[in-house]
This record gives structure tokens, sequence and C-alpha cells, in this order.
């Protein structure tokens, strides 16, 4: 195990009603609250309402309008009035998107570089002066941006989608109602999934055996995906497996079963690709690469991961042989029966669109943990049509 520091600052406040806390959270921190949600679904599912109660008596100003796959082209358009406010903390209401679109605002409205796309090419190291402290009560459990300092970002104009992360962008807080998501529609319940899901595979599919305590939480926490997630499906307002689901995600990525192992990402930066041209859900491209990335990367260079993922969390027997390639039939069908789509394809994106996609990958350079090849992308994105 490689040495390590573990440190989440975060106060993670969960359960049902826990919104009612919003305020005093508040208090701590200032008077002035800079608001900022997507594209209205917390006017209809009464989360809004909640949040407003808890602001009375505070400074609030507002944005709305933070895409799925957040865009510097939108987040531009806060900056002027975020200056001109000067709040406090902003306040981010929302799933992933719009507190990664807040984590951004929190850097980027007081950086003093040319380019505020510096920010998400240098992964944060650009990031100088002040951050604006943040607050989250989340609406969707995916990405575990309540959790963690990360935030991706896409600058449209250049089809780029980049992360950056820094310690000061850890929310300071996070609410975490599972109630509030009764109101996610199927679609998003699905990715709400398979996000999470990839997130510990990134971590737990590697070459290195000898992280025996994070191997065994991420199997828990797979097997924990694997039996809430059909349950949330099959009934939205399932409040404890909606509540397992949802610490499942923030547990996914808080760093916890990160610490000391070598970690993968390839899957993930392969995704960023794709919606950074095609603008599909950041789930919905996991699930097509997964499968496929384990064919090529994962029965050749992390063959022993692979055959522990298929005993311990698919329960599969055999040879190992039979054992890995079967963990990647299981995963495939996981996807496939909560409702994935399972190729590109599907979403319209033609076969076309190939050496678009391998060049942006080998420019994004330096994908999982032992740099793909340009051959192996080549061969993992043509599986995925
Ligand atoms: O726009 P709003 O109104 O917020 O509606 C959203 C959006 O349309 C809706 N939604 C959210 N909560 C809801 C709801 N609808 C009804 N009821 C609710 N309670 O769901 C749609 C998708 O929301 P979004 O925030 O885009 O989803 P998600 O949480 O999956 O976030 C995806 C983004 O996070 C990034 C992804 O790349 C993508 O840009 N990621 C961030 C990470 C991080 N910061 O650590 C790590 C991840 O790997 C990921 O890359
Ligand atoms: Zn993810």
């Amino acid at each position: 195990m490689q040495n390590f520091i573990f440190h989440n600052p975060t106060r993670y406040i969960f359960g049902e009603g826990q919104i009612q806390l919003l305020s005093q959270e508040i208090s701590k921190i200032g008077k002035k609250v800079f608001l900022v949600y997507g594209s209205g679904s917390i006017k209809k599912n009464g989360v809004y309402e909640q949040v407003l109660a808890q602001l009375t008596g505070f400074e609030v100003k507002e944005f709305s309008g933070v895409e799925p796959n957040p865009r510097l082209e939108t987040l531009a358009k806060a900056l002027p009035l975020i200056r001109e406010f000067a709040p406090d903390i902003i306040l981010a209401v929302g799933g992933g998107s719009v507190i990664d679109g807040a984590k951004f605002l929190a850097v980027a409205a007081y950086f003093d570089g040319e380019d505020l796309w510096e920010i998400v090419k240098t992964h944060g190291e650009a990031v100088t002066g002040k951050v604006i402290p943040l607050g989250v009560v989340l609406t969707m459990s995916a990405t575990a941006s309540e959790f963690n300092g990360g935030s991706v970002i896409t600058r449209w104009a250049t089809h780029e989608k980049d992360y950056f992360e820094t310690e000061e962008t850890r929310p300071r807080f996070s609410l975490v109602d599972p109630q509030a998501q009764y109101s996610l529609p199927e679609e998003q319940i699905i990715y709400g999934i398979i996000d999470p899901f990839s997130h510990v595979l990134e971590q737990y599919i590697t070459q290195t055996t000898d992280f025996e305590v994070q191997d065994r939480l991420a199997e828990a926490l797979l097997l924990s995906l694997i039996d809430q997630g059909p349950k949330v499906l099959r009934n939205k307002q399932d409040y404890s497996a909606r509540a397992n689901l949802a610490f499942a995600a923030s547990l996914a990525l808080n760093n916890l079963i990160g610490s000391g192992v070598t970690q993968d990402w390839a899957t993930h930066s392969l995704e960023h690709v794709v919606s950074g041209f095609y603008d599909i859900p950041h789930a919905a491209g996991l699930a097509i690469i997964t499968p496929h990335w384990m064919q090529v990367v994962g029965l050749t260079q992390k063959f022993e991961k692979m055959v522990r993922y298929g005993r311990n969390v698919w329960g599969l027997t055999g040879t190992d042989e039979v054992v890995a390639a079967g963990a990647i039939t299981k995963t495939s069908e996981f996807f496939s029966s909560l409702g994935a789509k399972m190729t590109l394809t599907a979403w319209n994106i033609p076969h076309e669109s190939l050496e678009q996609l391998v060049s942006a990958a080998v420019k994004y350079g330096n994908i999982g943990e032992n740099a793909l090849s340009e051959v192996q992308i080549r061969d993992i994105y043509t599986r995925c049509y």
C-alpha cells in the first residue's frame, strides 16, 4: 500500500428532512448567498421552496441554467454577477453538474489568470487567490461531487471536457436528503447507479493487489449498488434503498477507497472525450465503454483483479480465465438490465466519428494506469459502436 493522507473535511449531513439544517450551516460561514441551480427540476419537486425557506434573513442572489455536462461558456456568464455581489458562500442545489459548475465559479470568481480554461487544463494547479466557500444541497446521487473537491467542466467551443480538483473546492457542508431524489426520472436513476459503479472500478481494477482493506470496501460498495440500484428503479420511493444508494455513491468517490491505491480512470477519460463532442450523459458513456475497456485492458493488464472481481462481486466459479471473462459479461448484462444503451450507435453517434474520438483521446494524453496506447484507444472505441 502507498503512503497516504486521508483528509475529507466536508460536513456530510445525511437523511430525511436534513435540508432544515441549511440555515444553521450557512450561518457558520456568512450572510451573502449565491444560489446556483440547473434547469428547474428543483422548482418542480419542492426542493427550491425548502431551500428558500431556509434562506430567510440571508442576502441571496440566484444563478440558474447550469446544464448537464456544465459548460465554461454558461458559467462565465455568472462571473460578473458574483464579482458584483461578493458572496460569502456559493450554494449549489442540484446534481453533479450544478455542484461542479459551482466549484468552477468558486475558483473562477477571483482567478487572476488570462484564460479561465487554464483552471481546468492544469487540473487546478493554476488556481490562485481567493476561493469562495461552497455549500451543497444534493438532489441527485451519482458523481460524489458533494463529497470531493473535483469538478468536471466542458469547453464546448473546443469540445474539451476535463476535470480540476483543489482542496478549497471541497464543499464545507453537503446536505443529502434521499427524499429529494424521489423525483428523479428513470434515466437519471440508471446513471446514478452506473457512475458510482464505475468510480469504484476505476480505483479497484488495477495492477496492484495488496490493498486488502480498500478492495474489500470497494467490493462492499459494488455489491450494494448491484443490490440496491434495481430496488430504487422498481420503487422510486423506497427510502431504504434510495438512502443506501445515495450513501454508496457518495463513498465511491470521497477519497476513502482511493487512499493509498493506484488508480486507473481510463474509462472516465475516454468518456469525457465522447461527451465533449456529443454531449451524452456521463454515465451513458461509461456504460458503453467499461466492458470494452475490461476486454482490451482488464483481461491483459489487470487479469488478477478481474478474477477477484468475478469471484467476489459476481460469485463466479471456475478457472481464472472463465471467471475473468464471465465478469465482463456480468458487468455488461447488469448495465443493460438497468436500461442503459450499450452502443454509441444507439446514441446516434456515427461510426465516422471514430478517428475524431481517437485523436482527441490521444491529445487528452496519459490515459489510464499505464497510459493507453493509440492502438488500445482505437480498439476500445471501435468495439463501442
Ligand atoms: O438541471 P436540473 O434541473 O438540475 O436537472 C437535472 C439534470 O437534468 C436532473 N435532476 C437532478 N436532480 C433531480 C433531477 N431531476 C429531477 N429530480 C431531481 N431530484 O438530472 C439531470 C442530470 O443532472 P446532472 O447534475 O447532470 O447529473 P450528474 O449528477 O450525473 O452529474 C453529471 C456531471 O458530473 C460530472 C460528469 O462528467 C457530468 O458533467 N462528474 C463529476 C465528478 C466529480 N465532480 O467528482 C465525477 C464524475 O465522474 C463525473 O465526471
Ligand atoms: Zn463518473
